[in-house]
């Protein structure tokens, strides 16, 4: 090697070694970390919000198939946002239309992500990662709004009370769409992943265990509470437990109830 070759080479080396020396400067002396999503923060089962106050909020998102936990997240606009995202069964994914948001819900851990929501309107929440039958319902939202609740009273969509049964069954009917169930439930009788709703209402339902029992208002409030305590024979115990405030699972048995 020439005298210029070995200058470079020196140079190099005295590069790498400085770059090198600044990374550990950095880590040590500084505590500066790499960005990451990474928490060691222990999973949690139930979705919420935190109001820390200072327009700022801590958001608990628990991503199941198939559906996130709370399923709507209201908030002021300027809101600055620590999002928590944990897993109650396999690997999901969470994206946040119009925004940079983009997350991996792991079983057993917690992902996280700080974001600033300044513009009002209507964000998707969407999972991205494949993760079974009904992944591509699995959809959550975000409602940006001048006056919004406080988040922590947010975290039911339907507030107000149905009037009537008639509407009732209008709001099951919207629910059976939006929660999913139409994926494994026809209301035409036809053969699907569970049983059909059609005459469900008031028959007998024979259960794996050997047992029987009228299909009424309590029997359907508890399937949807607790799918799989009795399993309707012929079926598989795989429905997945939505969460479901006490006035939407009357507005689906009231909707059930009028297809029989
Ligand atoms: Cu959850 Cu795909």
């Amino acid at each position: 090697m020439d005298r210029t070759e070995n200058l470079a080479v020196a140079a190099a080396g005295a590069v790498m070694a400085l770059f090198f020396g600044a990374l550990v400067y950095a880590a040590t002396a500084l505590d500066i970390d790499v960005p990451t999503c990474i928490t060691d923060m222990a999973p949690f089962s139930e979705g919420k919000v935190i109001d820390e106050g200072g327009n700022r909020y801590e958001v608990h998102m628990v991503a199941k198939m198939w559906a996130f936990d709370p399923p709507e997240v209201r908030l002021p606009p300027g809101s600055q946002v620590d999002l928590y995202l944990s897993s109650a069964d396999v690997t999901h994914g969470l994206y946040i239309e119009h925004t940079n948001v983009n997350l991996m819900a792991v079983p057993g851990s917690v992902n996280a992500a700080s974001f600033r929501l300044d513009h009002e309107g209507e964000y998707d929440v969407v999972c991205h990662e494949y993760c079974g039958l009904a992944h591509h319902r699995m959809m959550g939202k975000i409602v940006v709004a001048a006056g919004a609740a406080p988040a922590a009273a947010a975290t039911t969509a339907h507030a107000e009370a149905a009037e009537g049964e008639a509407e009732g069954a209008s709001e099951g009917a919207a629910l059976y769409e939006s929660k999913g169930c139409d994926t494994c439930h026809t209301t035409d009788g036809s053969e699907g992943i569970g049983p059909t709703f059609k005459g469900l209402f008031g028959s007998e339902r024979h259960f794996t265990d050997g047992s029987t029992r009228k299909a009424d208002e309590a029997y359907l409030a508890q399937s949807m509470r607790d799918p799989n305590a009795l399993v309707v024979d012929g079926f598989d115990p795989m429905m997945p437990e939505e969460p479901l405030t006490d006035e939407e699972v009357e507005e689906l048995v009231e909707y059930i109830e009028s297809l029989s």
